[in-house]
């Protein structure tokens, strides 16, 4: 069991344990009352509750299915009633459907193929060999998934190019600013924030 700002959650070993990233983006949220806001990859469910204190509707998902056991136990002991769960790779849980905000606290770790695990862990940090497979999945689907004037956050590491996604979210019409940054042993974890006019 782990204590965030007065929230509690439930861990378990195939499901990524909060941490640095984690808190950092829960810190660092920006969203509006009326948002609906899509989290993908809610691992444990952290960002989607610290979320759903602060506006009416999360739709949270990820690819592995032990993350949605976790997190459904994780939205009930937060009393997180305004969340809904679904399981799936990334747009595809949600198509046809826009949101005002997504988040994502991506796999972000380069990632030999001599690393990969064997479990279902691995979908939470293996980033391909070079950190971005999941990133650039990611940014490639996002515009048909978010309203005008609607926004982004996503956690990257240095590790794994920090400029190519804020060209790329530029590229896509967005305003970028990095909004939060940590330094961990050899990395630097950034929140990149993207918003449309
Ligand atoms: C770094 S963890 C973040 C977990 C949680 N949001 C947090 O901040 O503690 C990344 C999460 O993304 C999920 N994930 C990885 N690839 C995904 C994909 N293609 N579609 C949906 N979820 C994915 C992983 O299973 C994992 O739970």
């Amino acid at each position: 069991m782990l204590e965030f700002n007065g929230l509690h959650f439930n861990t378990h070993p195939k499901v990524y344990e909060p941490a640095e990233d984690s808190f950092l983006l829960a810190e660092n949220l920006e969203m509006s009352r009326r948002d609906e806001v899509l989290e993908i990859g809610t691992g444990t469910g952290i960002i989607a509750v610290c979320a759903s204190r602060k506006v009416a509707r999360v739709v949270a998902t990820d690819i592995n299915p032990w993350a949605l056991r976790c997190a459904t136990k994780n939205l009930i002991a937060n009393r997180a009633f305004n969340v809904e769960l679904r399981e799936g790779n990334l747009f595809e849980p949600v198509q046809g459907e826009k949101f005002d905000l997504i988040l994502f606290n991506t796999p972000y770790l380069p990632t030999g193929e001599d690393e990969v695990l064997n479990d279902e862990l691995n979908t939470a940090w293996d980033g391909g060999t070079d950190g971005r497979e999941v990133i650039d999945r990611f940014l490639d689907g996002l515009c048909g998934h978010i309203r005008r004037g609607g926004r982004v956050q996503l956690v990257q590491s240095s590790l794994s190019d920090v400029e190519r996604t804020t060209l790329r979210l530029e590229e896509l019409g967005f305003q970028v600013s990095i909004t939060a940054r940590e330094k961990i042993f050899f990395e630097e974890i950034v929140v990149i924030t993207g918003k449309l006019p």
